[in-house]
């Protein structure tokens, strides 16, 4: 007897199947790839399973947030790249919370992955099939993060890494780390947008492997924070997930997920989708106030570098999201972002400024009543502290209620009092 595929890859423009291992990012009718996982196991089978491999097993495939959900992510045989990746904390802080103005809230910190953002999910699953694939290299246009993750994984694979960046707009922590793991980075004089033409054409034109989130086998990776979290929470959805947007890869994959996850039994109710992005930078929203009937494309600019993105890629995969969770997308200015981000850092936790946005975009959605006080809510932390020195230390350089500049003494024991009795 033949067994039904464990996996379709379709073109979710036109509808047409194309293989597995396809080579290329997109439909020849231009559509973007959908992958369709198809389990054998039923709901309980599946839970029983990914409990029990948190619980115990191989460390190095076993163990990652990512694999140990495999049957929903990329099954077949053959060697995974990872890390391990994923297995990241579900935070709760009262003074966190407390600002938003929430009884429930949890912070789910993507930045504690290895690459110290939440790429690393989608790249194991990328970098993995593009090996599977037979490619001879990979590349990616990047506001950074995707970069860094990408260069990592392509290290560990010893495959040749291409990375395209806006030059002067990448935060310092990540174009180290594409250097540093050794990736070509080209520094384009454009933005992000530019950068994301540019690889594509390098892609047609070379033969180069694309693993931008245009990629399907990104999404699937990126699904298993909503999986991982759901497994957290012993299956029991939150009402709501709030996550900052700019590509709206990971808006694409957490409903992806969602919708998975409802059809297969593995949850009963969706929680709903509050994509949030940086004011400057918010072509998404302008499609979302105009009920998604026609797309927008922006000039980006914001301090939020990692999702200062114009022409989102994945936009019709997320209006998807949005409606099919009964979702909202907000916007929150620079200086909403810095101010929320100075309150998680100060709790201890710390994250780049695109995630601030999610906690920002949290407490004015509580505000205007969108979001009720008593509800539970995930929000999502994308991005390490470290990843973006300087937007730290510009912030702190000033006066303010929430700053903490340094201060330069003389090393004198005097100098060190007068500071302790206007400090403590
Ligand atoms: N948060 C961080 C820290 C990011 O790096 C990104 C995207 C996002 C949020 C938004 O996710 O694009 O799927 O909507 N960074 C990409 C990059 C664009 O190149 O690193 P998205």
């Amino acid at each position: 007897m033949k067994r039904k595929a464990e996996y379709l890859v379709v073109c979710a423009a036109c509808g047409a199947q194309m293989p597995v291992l396809s080579p290329r990012p997109q439909c020849v009718c231009g559509g973007l790839l959908e992958a369709r996982p198809r389990p054998s196991e039923g709901p309980r089978a599946l839970r029983a399973l990914f409990d029990q491999r948190r619980r115990s097993g191989d460390p190095r495939v076993e163990g990652s947030g990512v694999w140990r959900f495999r049957e929903l992510i990329l099954p077949g045989q053959g060697a995974v790249i990872t890390h391990p990746e994923g297995n990241t904390p579900l935070y709760r802080r009262d003074a966190i919370s407390a600002w938003v103005g929430l009884d429930d809230l949890s912070l789910k910190h993507e930045g504690e992955n290895p690459t110290g953002s939440f790429k690393d999910r989608g790249m194991t699953v990328a970098t993995t099939q593009a090996v599977r694939a037979g490619a001879t290299a990979v590349a990616c246009a990047s506001t950074g993060n995707t970069s860094a993750s990408m260069a990592a994984y392509a290290a560990q694979a010893g495959l040749p890494a291409l990375v395209f960046v806006p030059a002067g707009k990448v935060a310092a922590g990540k174009l180290a780390q594409a250097l540093a793991y050794g990736a070509t980075t080209l520094l384009v004089n454009g933005d992000f947008d530019t950068c994301l033409r540019l690889v594509r054409e390098t892609s047609e034109a070379f033969g180069v492997a694309l693993l931008n989130s245009i990629n399907p086998w990104r999404l699937e990776g990126q699904k298993t924070i909503v999986l991982e979290m759901l497994q957290q929470r012993l299956w029991n959805p939150p009402d709501w997930i709030v996550l900052p947007a700019g590509a709206l890869g990971n808006t694409s994959a957490f409903g992806k997920a969602l919708r998975e996850a409802r059809e297969l039994g593995l949850i009963s109710r969706v929680p709903r989708l509050a994509s949030v992005q940086a004011r400057g930078a918010s072509p998404f929203y302008k499609s979302y106030r105009a009920g998604f009937k026609r797309r927008y494309r922006v000039h980006a600019e914001t301090v939020a570098t990692a999702i200062s993105i114009g022409d989102p890629a994945s936009h019709d995969r997320a209006v998807r999201a949005i409606r099919e969770t009964r979702g909202v997308v907000t916007t929150v200015s620079d200086a909403e972002i810095m101010a929320a981000k100075a309150i998680v850092d100060g709790a201890g936790i710390g994250c780049e400024p695109a995630s601030a946005a999610a906690v920002a975009g949290a407490r004015q959605l509580v505000r205007k009543g969108v979001i009720r006080k008593g509800a539970s809510v995930v929000a999502v932390l994308t991005g390490h502290l470290l990843k973006d020195p300087e937007a730290v230390m510009s912030f702190h350089d000033r006066r303010g209620r929430l700053r903490n500049p340094p201060v330069k003494i003389e090393p004198r024991l005097a100098e060190v009092e007068r500071v302790l009795k206007r400090r403590l």
